[in-house]
């Protein structure tokens, strides 16, 4: 795996490392003294902004906030949409910790800031000393992209670079934490006065997280779909017993999976490899087979692995997509072949166990967006997951996480989990207020929460939900409960948009669509508008249609349309979990 990019110049004073490792590994046993430092009348302010879409970014703004309170700093953290870019510019110290999303975009909730900061008419950041630090991912072509714009824009803009950029592979704690106890001192340079350390940030952080998965039991796995549907989508429950867990509506949980055993079978035998070979694995010595069924990622090739079979294949097609750099085609190549494929297709590639692991990225967790409510369930957590099958390069192919959930056994069988808060993705705390919801497909999941959460609460605020999927008679996932909810008068109203069950496809945004005049007073009335589900068409195509809801009845010019919009994000009134 590619490391962080960290510089090799950068300032690490050793007894700071020593000592901010201590802080970060001791988070929970080390409860550290408060001596409230930040209130000392002269303590500088670093102001902390995070762009995050599930919250990694958000919690290392927190982490760097601790750690500057520890020296004497007044850290200020708020999320990009809640500062101007007038506000930015009078910003003297500056920290920007945001993940890039969708194909090399913005989080959203950094996407108006930078859309300020990107005009041609930016203020002046001459007054900014500042630092960035990227979350991304380098499975993705367009790696810490957000980030990186950030850096190069307020440089272009005057501002002064106090720090190089890190960027964060998924594993992001470890460069996280050292950018912070890297940057930290430069920014209280003069400034700090004794490091006091703050008991808050220990209880803060929660028990269980990515490193600390909670391993919970499966309570429900039951099929959502009707047998014969031409997809797969399965409902859980999740018991939080002894975790001392809790959640809310919209949040995510996420679960760290295994790897199938039959698809490391094939691996090492490709490998011509008996599975037996020991190696080191996160300081353990493990033998290959457990190695790929509990630590690495085997079924998406890593850009490493892939590079590598290209040399030692000599393949002219897949050496000359590398050389030509050309991403599109290298993902046209790739779509639908997995590491296995690979291995098989280039027989004569040998690779020793400790080559091929040294080739593979880490085994992530994936996230699922949670369809209960933790006040109506408060004991268990309940997902909605479309298991991953297909057909490919005359081979059956799994997605990892998905169908490691469909083949657990809903009688006790272990999961990891840990949550990952997503505080914009909220019902309204003013339960009078109206809801419209998007979700199609695996989208209805958190709206499933969110009425749950209406109904607990008794909320008179009404609730709109546009869900579709391929097909009614097989894809009409949560009818029961649906039909129910509109009895009971939680469910409103509901619009149904079934893609398949005609020939022209019908989807939610054109039931939106149909509807736009009420759409559009229900906005009016303060509503709130939430979408979920798949971000690179549907949430796209639902964005432009309620853009043309809003200019058409609101009968508005674009700029109008656009400000109106924005403004509907800034007061999370429009928010998105899309993946
Ligand atoms: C915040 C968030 C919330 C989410 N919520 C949900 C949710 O509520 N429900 C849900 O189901 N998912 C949800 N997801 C998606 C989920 O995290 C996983 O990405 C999904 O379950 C697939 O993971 P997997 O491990 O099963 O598949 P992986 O092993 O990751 O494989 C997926 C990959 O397989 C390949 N692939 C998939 N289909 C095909 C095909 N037909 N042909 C060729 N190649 C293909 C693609 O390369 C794809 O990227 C969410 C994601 C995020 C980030
Ligand atoms: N980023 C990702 O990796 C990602 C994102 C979303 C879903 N998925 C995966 O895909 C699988 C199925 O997901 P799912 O059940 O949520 O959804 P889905 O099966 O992809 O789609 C649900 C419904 O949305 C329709 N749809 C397709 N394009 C649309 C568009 N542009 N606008 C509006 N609706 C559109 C589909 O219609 P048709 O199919 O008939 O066109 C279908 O009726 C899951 O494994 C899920 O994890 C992956
Ligand atoms: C749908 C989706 C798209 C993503 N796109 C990118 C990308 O284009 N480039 C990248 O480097 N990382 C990408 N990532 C990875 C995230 O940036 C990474 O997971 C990060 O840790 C998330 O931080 P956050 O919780 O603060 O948003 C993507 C993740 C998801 C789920």
């Amino acid at each position: 795996m590619k490391s962080p990019y960290i510089p090799q110049n950068a300032p690490y004073n050793d007894i700071q490392k020593a000592w901010l490792g201590g802080f970060f590994a001791g988070m929970h046993s080390h409860m550290l003294q408060s001596a409230d430092a930040a209130n000392q009348k002269d303590a500088r302010i670093i102001n902390i902004l995070y762009g995050t879409q599930t919250g990694n970014s958000e919690s290392v703004a927190n982490d760097a906030a601790n750690v500057a309170k520890a020296h004497g700093l007044l850290p200020h953290v708020k999320s990009m949409d809640e500062i101007s870019i007038q506000q930015l510019a009078e910003m003297e110290y500056l920290l920007i910790v945001t993940s890039t999303y969708g194909e090399g975009e913005m989080p959203d909730n950094a996407q108006m800031l930078w859309d300020a900061a990107s005009e041609d008419n930016a203020p002046s950041m001459a007054k900014v000393k500042y630092s960035v630090l990227a979350l991304g991912d380098t499975s993705y072509d367009q790696f810490c992209k957000a980030g990186i714009e950030w850096d190069e824009r307020l440089a272009e803009l005057g501002a002064e670079r106090l720090y190089q950029r890190i960027d964060c592979d998924v594993d992001f704690e470890d460069p996280a934490e050292n950018w912070i106890s890297s940057v930290i001192p430069l920014m209280a340079d003069g400034a700090a006065t004794t490091v006091v350390l703050d008991s808050s940030a220990a209880s803060d952080k929660p028990a269980y997280n990515r490193k600390n998965p909670f391993p919970a039991k499966m309570l429900v796995n039951r099929l959502l779909t009707a047998e014969n549907s031409s997809k797969e989508t399965r409902h859980y429950e999740i018991s939080l017993e002894g975790s001392d867990l809790s959640y809310e509506a919209g949040d995510a949980l996420c679960v760290a999976p295994t790897n199938c055993p039959e698809l490391v079978a094939a691996i090492v035998k490709a490998l011509s490899c008996t599975g037996e070979e020991i190696e080191p694995v996160a300081d353990e010595a493990m033998s290959l087979s457990e190695s790929l069924r509990t630590h690495f990622e085997i079924k998406l090739p890593s850009k490493e692995l892939i590079e590598e079979i290209a040399k030692r294949s000599g393949d002219q097609e897949l050496n000359t997509i590398l050389e030509n750099g050309d991403k599109e085609q290298l993902a046209d190549y790739m779509w639908g072949r997995d590491t296995l494929d690979l291995l098989l297709q280039f027989p004569d590639v040998e690779f020793s166990a400790a080559e091929f692991i040294a080739l593979l990225k880490p085994l992530q967790h994936r996230a699922y967006s949670i369809s209960s409510s933790g006040k109506m369930h408060p004991e268990s957590v309940h997902l909605t997951v479309a298991s991953v099958r297909y057909n490919s390069y005359n081979r059956d192919h799994k997605g990892v996480c998905s169908t490691y959930l469909a083949d657990l056994v809903d009688d006790n069988s272990d999961v990891r989990i840990f949550f990952t808060p997503n505080k914009s993705f909220r019902v309204p705390d003013d339960n009078n207020l109206p809801m419209i919801m998007v979700g199609p497909g695996t989208g209805i999941a958190p709206f499933r929460a969110f009425l749950q959460e209406r109904e607990f609460r008794n909320a008179p605020g009404q609730n709109w939900l546009f869900f579709g999927d391929r097909n009614a008679a097989t894809d009409y996932i949560y009818q029961e409960e649906l039909e129910s909810m509109q009895e009971k008068g939680v469910l409103n109203r509901l619009d149904l948009a079934f893609s398949r069950d005609q020939e022209e496809k019908i989807y939610v945004q054109d039931k939106m669509r149909e509807h736009g005049a009420e759409i559009f007073a229900w906005l009016e009335q303060g509503g709130y508008f939430f979408v979920c589900g798949d971000a690179y068409r549907m949430a796209k195509d639902v964005d432009k249609a309620l853009f043309d809801i809003i200019a058409e009845h609101g009968n508005k010019s674009a700029v109008e349309t656009a400000d109106y919009l924005n403004a509907l994000k800034k007061e999370k009134r429009y928010v998105r979990d899309v993946y």
